[in-house]
């Protein structure tokens, strides 16, 4: 099962995104990046473009929660941008789900993989019980949720490389962990409280690592990432 490293492209516009993907000119491995919604609400669809065209895989990490055929419809138009994954939140029900499943499938029945947020790692217990009258342990509502998304086609969930095992022992082992908090062990953890270092991700069994800062804010983001596939992948770049 192919897994890899993902550079979260956390930047304020399309100049600054590229400019950091400048850097890997003449890399001959070009980076998985993910945009969010920060730099897709600034740069859109053309950004996207220009960077498939320069060779690298996209996880849109777009988050879509809404009506099942609304959501359908604009996993359509996500797919249609050779996007490689993207995802959605799993309290939207199976129905939605599955809806977008379907409209992420191409003509030629490729699809991008999609993969659903359970519970964001900004909830807390106090929030789903005072807010949202959810009464579960969190833990007992991640699990709920992946297991829906795995129920209802998806190819797995965004969690902790702490939560892997479990996932993949509730979902199966093909069920995708894409796993963000991943931090060097001599590097600054920043707003991340549960963290991971790449190497650690790999031994619980991450399919995916999503790192940001260690990477966009370091002195030679070249040799950062090289050092994450190193740890997480045991190649060189
Ligand atoms: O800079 P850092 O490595 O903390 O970036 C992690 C990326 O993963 C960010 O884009 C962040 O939004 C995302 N993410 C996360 N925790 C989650 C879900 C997504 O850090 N639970």
């Amino acid at each position: 099962m192919a897994k890899d490293v993902i550079i979260a492209l956390d930047f304020a516009g399309a100049e600054q995104a590229l400019a950091f993907l400048d850097k890997f000119e003449g890399v001959a491995r070009k980076p998985f990046v993910k945009i969010g919604m920060e730099l897709f609400y600034a740069a859109g669809s053309e950004l996207v473009r220009e960077i498939k065209a320069r060779g690298h895989k996209i996880f849109l990490d777009l988050k879509l929660h809404d009506i099942p055929n609304t959501v359908g419809k604009a996993m359509a138009v996500l797919s249609g941008l050779d996007v490689d994954m993207c995802n959605l939140h799993a309290a939207g029900g199976s129905v939605m789900m599955r809806a977008a499943l379907e409209g992420l499938t191409r003509a030629d029945g490729s699809r991008p993989l999609l993969i659903a947020v359970t519970q964001l790692t900004s909830t807390s217990e106090q929030l789903m019980r005072e807010e949202l009258l959810i009464d579960r342990p969190i833990d007992e509502t991640v699990m709920l949720y992946a297991e829906n998304a795995a129920r209802s086609g998806l190819d797995g969930v965004v969690c902790s490389p702490l939560e892997a095992g479990k996932v993949h022992s509730a979902c199966g082992e093909n069920f995708l962990t894409v796993t963000p908090g991943i931090r060097f062990a001599d590097s600054a953890k920043g707003d991340q409280v549960r963290v991971t270092t790449p190497a650690d991700a790999r031994s619980l069994g991450s399919d995916y690592i999503v790192v940001g800062r260690p990477v966009t804010a370091a002195a030679d983001p070249v040799a950062a990432y090289a050092r994450c596939v190193k740890d997480f992948l045991g190649e060189e770049i």
